[in-house]
């Protein structure tokens, strides 16, 4: 199968950050399609050689294990072309338009790694250029709008010129394969869905801490904040991934529609639960892997007075039966004490205990990054002479160590899923626009509380409201247990 993919966007971080180093990994592992071209188009005018040296450049700075030899990026390189090109002009698109006919692809997968203020003029533009044909495939990188108006503002351009089938909406959370993981562990095998409701678990937590602070990104962080930012997308689409029922088949659409009703089933928000329920917090210096690092309103172009949060804590249910009165806690920052993506499913406790000593509920983790696992944890006797309280021990599984050859990163997985056409990992239009429909009043309520993000430490855990957040119902965060 021939494919162009064309990177709107062609010079920008995300560009040469990720995308292309995945690209480059999914070449050197052998499974990008054979016959494939890659285009990139900015606004600078230079022959495909220069662009060529710009990436080789770029790959520099790119993660050792992922950076290509000299004689594994000739190879790599000849894939690599390059046009300028002015993304209001609409000749340009005419003109991207017969370099694309030349050769007449399979598929042509037209990715919009440009600022998402541009997505509806590139949309509309591509639609009157008749850029939109069946076998063309249009790929949005996040974030999609910054409220649910200007979701469905994008959304509404976006399926006026291409059909939801063309529209791939980027969450790279759903191509780590931890995440598919997840979908493994609860519909590939029996054993836990059984105890997968609210009769066996008392609380579920997702964590999506980063130990990093905003670096160079302030001026878009800012405008953005961790609710838009982590919440709306990542931590939500994990959420319908442990809530939702069973999908009648593994099709896009039968998945989709179960994390939808997930989504719909969320307690919604009011100004008052906003203030009991959610925890805003933003970073003052500390320390983070014992250097000293300066505070948010210090990263540099960040607003005087700036209100916007680096930390969010939240605690939501999902109203079914199912998971009826369950608190699922939800928690992102930047500035954390340390890097760590993981969804803890708390159970209950044993209903009568009758061994002495603390009885602790069984608990699994399941891990996102650093490492990619499982982690059950039990109880089990030691077989000391003269105790009989039990010992808290572990089930680990590390699947880098378990399946040590041919993982596959988010990028890369997401890319060759566009390619070929596999929409199971992207997210629907409707998804979208439901989850900025749950997240809005919490903005909402956020500019009228006049109380502004608490502080905390760069290098801890957030600020103490997010502790007593989950003690209220008895509970503790997994770090503090
Ligand atoms: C992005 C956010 O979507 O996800 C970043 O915009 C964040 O702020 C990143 O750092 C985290 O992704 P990962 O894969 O490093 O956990």
């Amino acid at each position: 199968m021939s494919f162009d993919l064309v990177f709107f966007g062609g010079t920008g971080d995300l560009t040469w950050r990720k995308l292309m180093p995945a690209l480059f990994q999914a070449f050197r592992h052998g499974k990008l399609p054979e016959g494939g071209r890659i285009l990139a188009v900015a606004r600078d005018d230079m022959p495909d050689e220069r662009y060529r040296e710009w990436l080789k450049e770029r790959f520099r700075e790119v993660d050792g294990s992922k950076r290509p030899t000299d004689e594994e990026f000739e190879k790599f390189g000849a894939l690599l072309h390059y046009r300028r090109m002015d993304l209001s002009q609409p000749e340009h698109y005419l003109k991207l338009k017969s370099w694309l006919e030349e050769r007449n692809a399979d598929t042509v997968v037209l990715y919009l790694a440009t600022s998402p203020h541009l997505f509806t003029q590139i949309c509309e533009q591509l639609g009157a250029a008749g850029l939109n044909t069946p076998k063309v495939r249009v790929v949005l990188e996040k974030p999609l709008g910054h409220d649910l108006a200007s979701a469905q503002e994008i959304n509404k351009v976006v399926r006026s010129v291409f059909s939801e089938s063309q529209a791939f909406r980027i969450d790279h959370y759903l191509g780590k394969p931890s995440v598919q993981n997840l979908m493994a562990l609860r519909f590939g095998n029996a054993l836990f869905e059984p105890l997968w409701r609210r009769e066996s678990i008392a609380n579920i937590q997702i964590t999506l801490a980063e130990s990093l602070g905003v670096g160079t990104r302030g001026p878009f962080y800012d405008q953005t904040g961790a609710l838009r930012d982590m919440i709306q997308n990542h931590a939500l689409q994990l959420l319908t991934m442990i809530a939702m029922e069973p999908p009648s088949t593994a099709d896009a659409d039968a998945i989709r529609d179960e994390k939808l009703k997930v989504l719909r089933s969320l307690k919604p928000f009011t100004a008052e639960s906003v203030s009991r329920d959610v925890v805003r917090g933003q970073y003052r210096a500390g320390s983070v892997d014992g250097k000293a690092v300066v505070g948010y309103m210090d990263e540099g172009k960040i607003p005087e007075e700036s209100q916007t949060e680096t930390f969010v804590a939240l605690r939501t249910e999902v109203q079914n039966w199912r998971w009826a009165g369950v608190p699922f806690y939800l928690r992102t920052g930047k500035r954390l004490a340390a890097r760590d993506a993981q969804i803890v499913v708390n159970f209950r406790e044993v209903p009568h205990p009758i061994f002495p000593g603390a009885n602790q509920p069984n608990r699994l983790i399941i891990k996102l990054q650093p490492e990619d696992g499982l982690e059950l944890q039990l109880l089990a006797s030691k077989g000391s002479a003269n105790s009989e309280a039990l010992t808290p021990v572990s089930l680990d599984l590390d699947f880098d160590k378990a399946f040590a050859s041919n993982r596959v990163g988010a990028y890369e997985r997401l890319l060759l899923d566009a390619i070929a056409g596999r929409l199971n990992l992207f997210v629907r239009s409707d998804e979208q626009e439901q989850a900025w429909r749950w997240v809005e009043p919490i903005l909402d309520a956020w500019k009228e509380d006049g109380v502004g993000p608490r502080h905390y430490n760069a290098g801890s855990w957030g600020p103490a409201a997010a502790s007593a957040l989950v003690a209220r119902d008895g509970f503790s965060w997994a770090e503090e247990a």
